[in-house]
């Protein structure tokens, strides 16, 4: 690993790839751990201690002390979700407000932007996106029409600025015909979050950051989200509003290009997404049925059904490219022991034409597919990959033999002991 960098840790599909689970098991080598896009719509599960946390704004490197974890300015932050989710963990003993720093330029999420994400769904209808209702989208919108309020907005004449805002989304709603909403009581809640957040280090993290970079120390930043959920290379518009990309890493933290390290690309043996939108490898069978009950399927944040399917080649390429990815992560390779035969999504069909490169336009492919013989062993207990039966290791030379790029970990099960270095790379 060189010093003064940035690593970035990236889910490179649709989400959900188990980057809290990496992040735990790669914090001892990172000085610092941030968070540069999204905001509460994120759920990061770590099993810690015999305990389970779903982090949905702070970085994942809270639960080791000594190391700074940073909410950094591309993030979106909902105070009262903050308040909660702090509490918790203070509450299991870990000492937050040492331990993290708050960007003064990262986006506060209002009630009123909660209540207008689900207006502009219900607007939408039938081509809703199937948002995780946190008011992501209606923030980042605010944000890109300068009217936004950020973290630093708290310190000083508070209570005017946030009653303007809200003011002008009561019109919006208005304008929308949408006014059966009531936000009494969360909105106390959120003031008291915002009380909460002051007693919280909010500070200038680029500079912070930057300092820190050239003192020859290390940044872990962890995503959020995939790659083909971000703004522009997601598919869009069934897409969140932030960039989950590299290219987000230095906007979302105010580094720049050449301080960036290796790129770590997260993906699963299979493929999953939650909410609507194109995705030609899913499988509406029984055996999509299966991925999801022992994958344990289902959202973190919401717990709906996340729609499976096999593995994405056309889309892992992409993200690869558009990230710059240097090393592979392969999660839950695990949950494909009991399969026969595995499928890898090798190229899109539409109309008589066949791509390998992502399109513009995703709605309405057909995945065409390249058969491989399943492992069919139990992986969970494997401790080396020297240990690996025959058939996963074809399966991964396959696999990185399409990718041209290095799969170093791959993770069996979900406890930390089930992550099995292949090769030291940095
Ligand atoms: P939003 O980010 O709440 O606006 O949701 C936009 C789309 O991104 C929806 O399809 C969500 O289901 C999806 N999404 C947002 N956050 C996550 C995540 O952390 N994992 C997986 N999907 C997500």
């Amino acid at each position: 690993m060189k010093k003064g960098k940035v690593d970035a840790l990236l889910g490179i599909v649709f989400g959900d790839e188990g980057k809290g689970k990496v992040v735990d098991v790669f914090t001892p080598r990172y000085d610092v751990v941030a968070r540069f896009a999204g905001g509460p719509n994120a759920g990061h599960t770590i099993i810690f201690d015999g305990k389970k946390f779903v982090l949905r704004s702070i970085p994942s490197g809270i639960f080791d002390e000594g190391k700074l974890n940073v909410i950094g300015n591309g993030c979106v932050i909902a105070p009262d979700l903050f308040m909660a989710e702090a509490k918790e963990l203070e509450a299991a003993g870990y000492d937050l407000r040492s331990r993290l720093h708050i960007s003064k330029r990262a986006h506060l999420i209002l009630p009123t932007h909660r209540v207008l994400d689900r207006a502009y769904e219900a607007a939408k209808g039938k081509n809703a996106v199937g948002t995780t209702g946190k008011g992501i989208g209606p923030t980042y919108s605010e944000k890109a029409a300068r009217t936004g309020l950020r973290v630093g907005d708290i310190l000083e004449n508070f209570e005017a600025k946030y009653a303007a805002l809200k003011a002008r989304h009561e019109q919006q709603l208005r304008d929308l015909h949408y006014t059966d909403y009531d936000i009494t009581e969360e909105e106390q809640r959120w003031l008291e979050g915002i009380n909460y957040m002051r007693q919280f280090q909010l500070t200038d993290t680029e500079a912070e950051l930057n300092r820190m970079l050239n003192e020859g120390k290390n940044i872990l930043a962890e995503g959020a989200q995939g790659t083909m959920l971000d703004i522009d290379h997601g598919t869009y518009p069934f897409v969140s509003s932030s960039s989950t990309t590299t290219g987000g890493v230095c906007t979302g933290l105010g580094i720049a290009p050449n301080r960036i390290g290796e790129v770590f690309g997260i993906f699963k043996a299979y493929s999953t997404r939650v909410g609507a939108g194109p995705f030609p490898v899913e499988l509406f069978d029984e055996t999509g049925d299966k991925i999801r009950e022992i994958g344990h399927e289902y959202g973190a944040v919401t717990g709906r059904n996340r729609r499976c399917g096999w593995i994405d080649l056309v889309a892992l390429k992409y993200a690869i490219m558009v990230n710059g990815v240097t090393q592979l992560i392969m999660m839950k390779s695990d949950v494909l022991d009991g399969f026969e035969t595995i499928r890898a999504c090798v190229a899109y069909q539409k109309d008589g034409v066949t791509t390998t490169d992502m399109p513009y336009d995703t709605e309405g492919w057909q995945a065409v597919y390249k058969d491989i013989k399943g492992w069919q062993t139990d992986l969970s207990a494997i401790t080396s990959a020297a240990d690996f039966p025959e058939a996963f290791r074809n399966y991964i030379d396959y696999l990185e033999a399409e990718l041209h790029t290095p799969i170093t970990i791959v993770s069996v099960g979900p406890d930390r002991e089930q992550t099995i270095i292949r090769q030291h790379v940095s």
